[in-house]
């Protein structure tokens, strides 16, 4: 196929974004501006300079720097403009439907309101629902890297604002900060009628994989990468179609694989697992969600019907109500019909 052909294809797909950081979003461009009128100077003198920064070994390296970037945010409008810069950019991709994740910890622990934080996101994520006719959830992620005491604070700090809030997530460091040490908070969470998702499996074991499914309960695993090392591990995620939301360019760039060609979505697929692409930090990694979908494309030799499979996969494992993701994946099979 023709790339600009696959292009055209790809920014025709009715799309579900499942795993966006909000903060991962948050352009070199709109960041200057922002440190600009809140009298912050980064450690960059231009856009071009702290585009250089952004080459990284690991996962904890990219971390750094995005908790960095983080720290110009300070003002409900600061946070208004992130979240709306967003999704005007992914309404131009034919993104439908998202499902957003935010670390309050990221910005309570600098002394920012959570009330200011979530305001923000929640007006812009509403004002995309009546203006660009995009449909949400809000996930509100917990850092595993501080311990689950703080977590729970977080837990305590989101009350108030339950009803904007969908669901926990778990995010950030993950080697060595198990899916276990979460499982009270997790479990607090759910009683107060927040669905569960976690990061498993993206730098840690496949036994990751398995606690976030059996010890915190989650109905969706972010990334999940590791899991083709364990084969009872994938008969249970094909048993249950517990979706993966798996990240291309972000496993990519963070050396969770050494090339694109490597990655295991195809294999996936094969094997019945309900796998799903997303961008994850695309302002940090090269791409938003066509990008992936493109670069994934040319690198695995994916046909058209892989593409309407992992297309009709994300709104199957969104949080959508049964009416919504049939019609939405009635959309996508329609899209490809009328391709043929
Ligand atoms: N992994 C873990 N935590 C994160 C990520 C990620 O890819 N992006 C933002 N927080
Ligand atoms: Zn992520």
């Amino acid at each position: 196929m023709e790339s600009i052909q696959l292009k055209n294809i790809i920014q025709g797909i009715p799309k579900a974004e499942l795993h966006l950081h909000i903060e991962g979003s948050f352009e070199p461009e709109l960041m200057f501006k922002i440190a600009q009128r809140n009298n912050i100077t980064l450690d960059y003198d231009s856009v071009a300079s702290l585009k250089k920064a952004y080459k990284f070994n690991n996962l904890q390296e990219f971390l750094d720097i995005y908790y960095i970037g983080a720290q110009v945010l300070i003002h409900e409008q600061d946070f208004f403009d992130l979240t709306w810069a967003y999704l005007i950019k992914v309404h131009e991709q034919n993104v439908v439907h998202v499902e957003v994740f935010f670390d309050p910890q990221t910005h309570t622990d600098r002394g920012i309101a959570f009330e200011t934080v979530i305001t923000g996101i929640y007006k812009a994520l509403e004002k995309a629902k009546s203006e660009l006719n995009i449909s949400y959830r809000l996930i509100m992620s917990y850092l595993r890297h501080l311990s689950e005491e703080e977590a729970f604070k977080t837990l305590e700090s989101s009350l108030p604002f339950k009803d904007w809030i969908h669901g926990v997530g778990l995010d950030s460091s993950e080697v060595g900060n198990p899916p276990s040490k979460f499982v009270n908070v997790f479990k607090a969470s759910a009683a107060q009628g927040y669905k569960l998702v976690a990061h498993a499996g993206e730098e840690g074991p496949a036994d990751y994989i398995w606690e976030a499914i059996d010890i915190l309960n989650v109905e969706r695993i972010d990334h999940g990468n590791r899991c083709l090392s364990d084969s009872k591990l994938v008969n249970r995620l094909v048993e249950e179609q517990m979706p993966l939301t798996l990240c291309p360019l972000s496993n990519l760039e963070l050396k969770v694989l050494e090339n694109l060609e490597d990655h295991p979505v195809a294999k996936m697929l094969d094997k019945g697992i309900l796998a799903t692409i997303h961008s994850d930090d695309p302002a940090y990694f090269g791409g938003y969600m066509n990008e992936n979908y493109y670069e994934t494309a040319i690198a695995l030799n994916l046909n058209v019907s892989q593409l309407e499979q992992l297309a009709a996969n994300a709104f199957e494992a969104s949080w959508l109500p049964k009416e919504m993701k049939e019609k939405h994946i009635k959309s996508v099979h329609d899209y490809f019909q009328s391709l043929e």
